[in-house]
């Protein structure tokens, strides 16, 4: 229609394209210095709102009033720097818009003047140079809206190509006809980042069907040795066999669905009891629901409640008292029926009367059952068939209370400590 038309168009086409192009090192970085502050503030007003009791207590409220403020001043400033840039950005790719049209207005006048096109093909004219514009500008405004996916994009990868702290490549399912025997063979663990171990050349037997305590000062390994059971992490030397098989060799699912476990931090959702108390086992029934909490020793408190197993609990059970929660916890460990039970301090916050009625409620429910109990009240173990006595990442003595006693270091010591505390109270 008019050549001279394509000769001001082309070159704004190519500006409005590859202008902003100059600017997109410069964007990226600033779009990620603009996620990286908006994450920081999220976990961080996050965690104020959750700790905000702690945070009252210990009279640090202004303190982190005043974190809260200066990161939601760096949001706002790297917020206002990202603009910045992508409104120079917005403003290039439209100068070369806007420019290339009403210069090519102007040829289709100049050309039209001159009488070298028609009315038809000057129409045409004007309205193909808005048209060839539209796609630039559609991608712009995409570009920009998209902006914040691609910030987040890093973060995003990052997630799907993290590797899980133990892979599940085991095959064999771990449903145990009776209750297995667990070993620990010279096994030796470190945290991740720790310079010590945490447990090095572990060494026992929890026997099928019985009883085993782990006992030991605080910071001996007790908790970690639990979470080797449950594969939460896998030992770096020596080996660990549930049932003769070393627990890598089990599906993850399997082996976590063959063990009950009541850790030491226990975890309710906000949710009814009686949900919080299914997740162990969907399809339990009410009468289930009542056997279990009856031998956690916390069946006559729930039905006093005003909606019975159907109140709610709060988040992470807040509405329950500390020794409430652990006992609903234990009642969902006991629910699962699997084959393996794992009390991590399971009674610590129970009254000195309901642990006993609970410790011997629990042998009789844990018949049949291979369990390994930690507590630091000796008389939560005192009847276990068998006593490892764990010191500073080692196994210090094993037996059970008599020759433990009679055998005196670690484990008579923390009786006598135990003796004396107790004495404190009753004085
Ligand atoms: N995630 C972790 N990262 C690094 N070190 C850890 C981690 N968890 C525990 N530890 C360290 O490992 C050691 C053993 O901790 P563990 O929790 O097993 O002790 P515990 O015997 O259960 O103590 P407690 O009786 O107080 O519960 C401690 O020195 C602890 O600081
Ligand atoms: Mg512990």
């Amino acid at each position: 229609v008019e050549p001279y038309a394509a000769l001001v168009l082309g070159p704004a086409l190519l500006l409005a394209l590859l202008g902003p192009r100059w600017w997109d090192r410069l964007l990226a970085r600033r779009g990620k210095e603009h996620w990286d502050s908006y994450e920081a503030l999220a976990a961080d007003y996050l965690e104020a709102l959750q700790g905000m009791p702690t945070l009252r207590a210990t009279g640090a409220v202004g303190r982190v009033r005043e974190r809260l403020e200066r990161r939601s001043a760096a949001l706002h400033r790297t917020t206002v720097a990202k603009l910045r840039v992508s409104l120079v950005d917005t403003g290039l790719t439209d100068l070369a818009v806007q420019g290339g049209t009403a210069a090519a207005v102007l040829v289709a006048c100049s050309s039209a003047a001159t009488g070298r096109t028609a009315a038809t093909g000057t129409y045409l004219l004007l309205l193909l140079a808005s048209e060839c514009f539209r796609p630039v500008r559609d991608l712009s405004r995409e570009w920009h809206a998209g902006y914040l996916g691609v910030s987040a994009a890093d973060g995003i990868t990052g997630l799907r190509t993290a590797e899980a702290a133990v892979p599940d490549r085991g095959t064999v399912a771990a449903d145990w006809a009776s209750a297995p025997e667990i070993r620990f063979e010279d096994v030796r663990f470190t945290h991740p980042g720790s310079g010590r171990p945490a447990l090095d050349g572990v060494s026992f037997t929890a026997a099928a069907g019985r009883t085993t305590a782990v006992v030991g000062p605080s910071g001996a390994g007790k908790s970690t040795l639990l979470s080797l059971l449950l594969r939460q992490r896998d030992p770096d030397r020596g080996s660990l066999t549930v049932a003769g098989t070393a627990t890598a060799a089990y599906t993850l699912a399997s082996l976590r669905r063959g063990i009950a476990v009541v850790s030491q931090d226990t975890y309710l959702f906000h949710a009814t009891i009686a949900e919080n108390l299914r997740i162990a086992r969907p399809a339990a029934t009410d009468e289930q629901l009542r056997a279990a909490a009856r031998t956690a020793g916390i069946d006559q408190e729930i039905a006093r409640l005003p909606d019975g197993y159907a109140t709610l609990v709060g988040e992470r059970g807040a509405t329950l008292s500390g020794g409430q929660r652990q006992r609903l916890a234990l009642a969902r460990a006991l629910l699962a029926d699997a084959p393996v039970l794992i009390l991590d301090e399971a009674t610590s916050a129970v009254d000195e009367r309901g642990q006993a009625r609970i410790v011997r409620e629990l042998a009789a429910a844990g018949r049949g059952r291979t369990c390994v109990v930690v507590a630091h009240r000796l008389d939560a173990v005192r009847h276990a068939d068998h006593i490892v006595v764990l010191d500073a990442g080692r196994v210090a003595a094993t037996g059970d209370h008599t020759t433990l006693l009679a055998g005196g270091g670690v484990y008579a010591s923390l009786v006598a400590a135990g003796r004396t505390a107790q004495e404190e109270r009753a004085a």
